[in-house]
């Protein structure tokens, strides 16, 4: 029985772009690939590795900003080691200052004096205060650290379009009484501000409005954001919750003139979505690491049931699809703060991250921006700390691997592989995608969610002349193998070498549940 079940699973083989049931594990069936770089698709935007920085736990405060603490090496207020981390990611833009957060914040309140500024309640994250020690010059100061370009929310929730007009005025305009005060605050020259978001869900803590209520008030807020003549704001509406499809047919048929891009919020919450979130972020089994990336790779049905509509109404593409909160949400970590959502972060969540990341090359001419919800300390961060100690987590390092997809272009690849199975969770064993960098060199990644069983891949090569493949692996001894400040390098990247061409065709062995990387050269 069990031959039969496996010699059809191998029959069923899947393309990993189709979802359909799956019959058996893996069985040791192979995969095959075809990597077209004789029919190059769109540029893999850099924005798509956006990070989310909220004020929220641990996120900026402690997380980044450690202001005068000078028991941690920082630079004027900034942590070293974290910026310094982030900027060998090459981190293009970073969200700020929500989330939810953000429909309740008054810039005025962080600028000026640090000692002057108002102490406010957080109400959205643990109803802790808020110093505004970090505001406006403390965020554009974090970004001219890491190299980063910015990416402001507004405040539509209890704001108002003047307000948020200010602001703008504030960070962008050359003269005038706001550029004065900036410039008594600090900072004569503008800042760029290419992104700016007209609220954040606005159909839940962004204000709780209906799709009609919010498409009105982001074509009112729209019209008061103006860039100084030769410079560019792109204005991102707050889009839909997950598949919330009549939220983006509303936009799109009311709003798409108003603006360039349409947000999508989409979070992995194990255990049926059960809220709030009960599955644990390490010490799962195996029935939970197929949970997260079953629900991981539901992204794949969203972004096609939301660009659908939104090809609908805008055939050009010329508005583009923020995906700009996604990522695993697990219970906090033991002994945390419920409100400041610290979650330990595993291999489980680096192939979350391999698999999203490759699911939106097959939408890179619409998702053009996506922001990981968050960068440090919240949900699926890249980094932890703890007063000093800092350390770099699994998802951090696909990130890293997955660098030289920054503005490449997407190669298209047709993945055919056997369906890994659990329990009620089913998916293609293996993921991948590949792209072609401004030097010419291309790269492929390969990701096995088969958490027990190597899997074989040959790859052929159509209009790739190379004739060697090098890079690195990414895998763990368990499933939720995970770095700790005491093991800071259970997770990370090992130079790869079980991958060959001959030719024309790339031979690789995947090891269960690892994420690769290659360069073809
Ligand atoms: O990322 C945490 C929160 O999740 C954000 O503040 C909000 O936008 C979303 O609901």
């Amino acid at each position: 029985m069990i031959k039969m079940l496996r010699s059809a699973a191998a029959a069923l083989l899947a393309a990993t772009a189709l979802a359909a049931p799956a019959l058996a594990d893996t069985g040791g069936t192979p995969t095959t690939a075809t990597l077209h770089a004789d029919k190059p698709g769109p540029t893999y935007d850099r924005h798509i590795f956006t990070q989310f920085a909220e004020h929220l736990g641990n996120g900026i405060y402690g997380g980044l900003w450690v202001g005068n603490d000078k028991s941690i090496p920082n630079t004027n207020g900034f942590r070293n080691d974290v910026v310094g981390a982030l900027r060998d990611l090459k981190v293009p833009m970073v969200r700020w200052p929500g989330g939810c957060f953000a429909d309740e914040y008054h810039w005025r309140e962080g600028i000026g004096p640090q000692a002057k500024r108002p102490v406010k309640v957080n109400t959205n994250w643990g109803g802790v205060t808020e110093p505004n020690s970090v505001g406006t010059h403390e965020y554009f100061e974090l970004l001219r650290q890491i190299g980063a370009e910015a990416y402001i929310s507004g405040n539509v929730g209890n704001g108002t379009p003047r307000e948020m007009a200010e602001w703008i005025e504030y960070v962008t305009a050359p003269a005038g009484s706001l550029a004065d005060e900036r410039a008594r605050n600090g900072h004569k020259q503008p800042w760029a501000l290419p992104y700016f978001g007209i609220g954040n869900e606005l159909w839940g803590c962004g204000g709780n409005m209906r799709a009609e209520y919010a498409v009105d008030e982001t074509r009112r807020y729209s019209a008061f954001i103006k860039p100084v003549a030769g410079t560019q704001i792109l204005r991102v509406a707050s889009g839909a919750n997950a598949d919330d499809t009549n939220w983006t047919e509303t936009m799109m048929r009311s709003a798409r003139d108003q603006v360039d891009g349409l947000s999508l919020h989409y979070y992995t919450v194990p255990g049926r979505g059960t809220w709030p979130p009960k599955a644990q972020p390490v010490g799962f089994d195996e029935h939970d690491w197929a949970d997260a990336l079953a629900g991981a790779r539901r992204i794949d049905d969203l972004l096609a049931r939301h660009t659908a509509i939104m090809d609908k109404y805008d055939p050009q593409k010329r508005v583009f699809l923020a995906v700009d909160e996604w990522g695993a949400w697990y219970a906090q970590d033991a002994g945390t703060h419920p409100g400041f959502l610290r979650q330990q972060n595993s291999l489980r969540d680096a192939l979350i991250a391999s698999t999203t990341l490759d699911i939106f090359a097959h939408y890179a001419d619409r998702v053009r921006l996506s922001a990981i919800a968050q960068m440090v300390n919240v949900l699926q961060a890249m980094i932890l700390t703890d007063g000093k100690k800092m350390v770099l987590t699994p998802t951090y390092h696909v990130f890293m691997m997955y660098r030289p997809w920054q503005d490449a272009t997407v190669l298209p690849i047709d993945i055919v592989t056997p369906w890994y199975a659990k329990d009620q969770f089913t998916m293609p064993a293996v993921s991948g995608s590949a792209v072609r960098d401004k030097a010419g060199v291309a790269h492929v990644a390969l990701s096995n969610r088969d958490p027990a069983q190597a899997n074989t891949v040959t790859v052929k090569l159509d209009g790739i002349a190379a004739t060697s493949a090098s890079g690195q692996v990414l895998t763990g001894a368990a499933i939720d193998a995970h770095n700790t400040f005491a093991a800071p390098d259970t997770v990370h990247p090992m130079p790869f070498s079980a991958a060959t061409i001959q030719n024309g065709v790339l031979s690789v062995t995947l090891p269960a549940k690892s994420v690769v990387v290659l360069d073809l050269r």
